[in-house]
């Protein structure tokens, strides 16, 4: 299938069957994506943490408001999170990286900005992420729901996470053939190409 037809086929999963599960190898393949994930600078500030444990998942979506019966009927919740410790990610993760990219980049560009600009900085990466494990899902014949409604605080500590913030989770499974939000029922919502797309 072509990247538009999988873009006209994906969609945010409101419903999953229960009855049909993720595979433990469909599992180890999406922990290998999204390892390669790429970041400015490849600076990969981030944390992907695999939930399958029923328990952990179950604790999880009673924290996760309306997206709590998605949670609870898939096979697989993957919490996206930032590193929280600039100073830890600047030593762990940047130092290794040539210096040009940190000298002219990160440090005029970002770091000058402040504490708050690094942060959201950070944070774009980790979102970057999120658009490439999507398209792999649907790559892969998979549903998947990515979710900012979750209780953040509540997350980082049911998942132990120091030096982490989750940032927002994704579901994982194969939808359930009735769910409304199939875009063969519920056609995708998007403005006309000549509003968003600039062709000069
Ligand atoms: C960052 C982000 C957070 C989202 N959070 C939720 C959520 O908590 N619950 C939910 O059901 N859908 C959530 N969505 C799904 C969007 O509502 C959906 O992607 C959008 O309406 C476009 O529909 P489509 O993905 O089906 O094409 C989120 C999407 C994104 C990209």
């Amino acid at each position: 299938m072509s990247f538009l037809d999988l873009a006209k086929s994906r969609y945010a999963t409101k419903k999953y069957d229960p009855t049909k599960n993720i595979s433990t190898e469909q599992i180890e393949e999406l922990k290998e994506i999204i390892r390669l994930s790429p970041s400015s600078i490849n600076s990969q500030p981030w944390k992907f943490t695999f939930v399958t444990n029923k328990d952990v998942k179950k604790q999880l979506a009673s924290q996760s408001y309306t997206n709590e019966n998605s949670i609870n009927d898939v096979e697989l919740l993957v919490v996206f999170s930032v590193m929280e410790n600039i100073e830890h990610f600047e030593k762990r993760n940047l130092s290794i990286l040539p210096d040009a990219w940190v000298k002219g980049f990160y440090e005029p560009m970002i770091k000058s900005n402040g504490n708050t600009a690094v942060e959201s900085w950070m944070k774009h990466q980790v979102y970057l992420s999120l658009g490439y494990f999507l398209s792999a899902c649907i790559s892969m014949g998979l549903d998947a729901t990515p979710m900012e409604g979750i209780n953040k605080k509540s997350y980082k500590e049911i998942l132990s996470q120091d030096g982490y913030q989750p940032l927002f989770a994704v579901t994982v499974g194969y939808a359930d053939k009735d769910d409304l939000a199939h875009p063969t029922i519920l056609p995708k919502s998007r403005f006309e190409l000549d509003e968003v797309i600039q062709s000069i």
